[in-house]
């Protein structure tokens, strides 16, 4: 399958559910689930699982991540220190458009602790049948990746 088909996933231990959740929803969606774990409940740290995930969408290998832990927070700031990521937290399906849409963002955090599974595969879908739209915000985007630099 091409990178542009394949989504990366990771989650620490309070995410384990959720994310094997999202890895059999975009399976079913037709995407290649690269899903790097972990895969038991040991307690473990979110930054180096974010950072994992980043690292196979930095490369390129992956075309999109979905990262998950307790809020979504600590593991969107570990994918983010990550050069050429870009990652917001979503708790609604109108920020999960907007990343994309205006942001161009690469990966998607949610926390399993704050949204239901409903709502999280639902945040999912926003992300991933938007396009960014490019024009204005493709300056806006390009400063951000100066900041990389
Ligand atoms: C783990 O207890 C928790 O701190 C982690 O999943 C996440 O919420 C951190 O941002």
């Amino acid at each position: 399958m091409t990178a542009s088909k394949r989504i990366v996933l990771s989650s620490d231990h309070a995410a384990i559910d959720l994310r094997q959740a999202i890895a059999a929803h975009v399976t079913s969606l037709g995407f290649e689930a690269v899903d790097i774990g972990p895969t038991t409940t040991e307690s473990t740290h979110y930054p180096k699982h974010g950072a994992a995930a980043a690292d196979l969408v930095a490369s390129g290998d992956c075309a999109l991540g979905i990262i998950v832990c307790g809020t979504g927070q600590g593991i969107m700031m570990a994918a983010n220190k990550v050069t050429g990521i870009r990652c917001g937290v979503c708790t609604d399906t109108f920020s999960a458009k907007m990343i994309r849409a205006h942001n161009d963002a690469n990966m998607l955090a949610l926390g399993a602790r704050v949204v239901g599974e409903g709502l999280a595969l639902e945040i999912v879908d926003a992300f991933l049948t938007t396009e960014f739209e490019g024009g204005r915000h493709a300056i806006r985007v390009d400063m951000i990746k100066e900041l990389d630099a």
